[in-house]
């Protein structure tokens, strides 16, 4: 039987991403879930406690996959925090002429390839007897289904790029990992750097503190089985089409 309660959630839980969410969201996994070893994981550690990883280079993924396979505590979750909008030389496209390579390269070696990446990194320390929740911060704009306004290329391209792979690969480890849950899921507007450029268009009470955003996900997250792996969801529990 799936485990279902949050008191049964025990080994490591690797959240990736030390940014706004990142953070918060391995905080408030510690104080929930008690007997996980939470870590995050990050390319800038501020301590010793922390992992270093970079899911844009292939050697620090392998050396992840090293790490794990010296863990003694067995990986029970991980959650992706990773992602990027706008960087030093872009910012996300208003008009088809903005669209450059660089920038569309960028934000799919990130948002897209990134998770997946992730996920390969983690897999061979997976057992198909043992319960494991695959977790990556995509965003409502990358639903095709719910776009009404166009722009953003890159990232909304990249986004929809990720569900879509983790919905592959949601299908793939229901095969070969059955107690494997994959969850893709969007945190609402999130007061962090991400989004510092964009709050003027957002209403105070829609801009959810990066605690908040966390509490809402893990709501969310905690309460996902291996029958629900592949699915789209939002920081209220909601389904967002595809
Ligand atoms: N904030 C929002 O309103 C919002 C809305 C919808 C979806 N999201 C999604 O939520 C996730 C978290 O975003 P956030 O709001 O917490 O933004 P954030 O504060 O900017 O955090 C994103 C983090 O991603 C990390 N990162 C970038 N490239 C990386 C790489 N190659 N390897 C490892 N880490 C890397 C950055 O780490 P460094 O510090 O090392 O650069 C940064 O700390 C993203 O996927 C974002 O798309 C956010």
């Amino acid at each position: 039987m799936p485990e279902t309660s949050t008191n049964g959630w025990q080994g490591r839980a690797l959240v990736v991403g030390g940014g706004g969410i990142g953070r918060a969201l391995s905080a408030e996994l510690a104080r929930r879930c008690p007997s996980l070893f939470v870590t995050l994981a990050t390319r800038h550690p501020l301590s010793d406690a922390e992992w270093t990883v970079d899911l844009e280079n292939p050697e620090s993924l392998a050396q992840l996959t090293e790490q794990l396979r010296a863990d003694s505590n067995p990986l029970r979750v991980v959650i992706n925090a990773t992602g990027r909008l706008h960087g030093p030389s872009y910012q996300p496209e208003k008009r088809l002429q903005q669209a450059e390579q660089s920038s569309l390269l960028d934000s799919f070696a990130i948002n897209a390839a990134g998770p997946l990446l992730l996920a390969k990194s983690v897999e061979p320390v997976l057992n198909r007897n043992t319960p494991f929740h695959f977790a990556s911060l995509s965003a409502r704009v990358g639903s095709i289904g719910d776009n009404q306004s166009g722009g953003w290329y890159a990232y909304r391209g990249a986004k929809a790029a990720q569900n879509m792979m983790l919905r592959c690969l949601s299908l793939e480890w229901s095969r070969r990992l059955p107690l494997a849950t994959v969850t893709l899921l969007h945190p609402g507007t999130t007061d962090t750097a991400l989004s510092k450029p964009f709050q003027s268009f957002v209403p105070r009470e829609k801009l959810f503190s990066p605690e908040r955003a966390a509490g809402h996900l893990l709501d969310v997250l905690l309460h996902q089985t291996p029958s629900d792996s592949g699915r789209f969801i939002a920081w209220d529990g909601q389904d967002i089409p595809w």
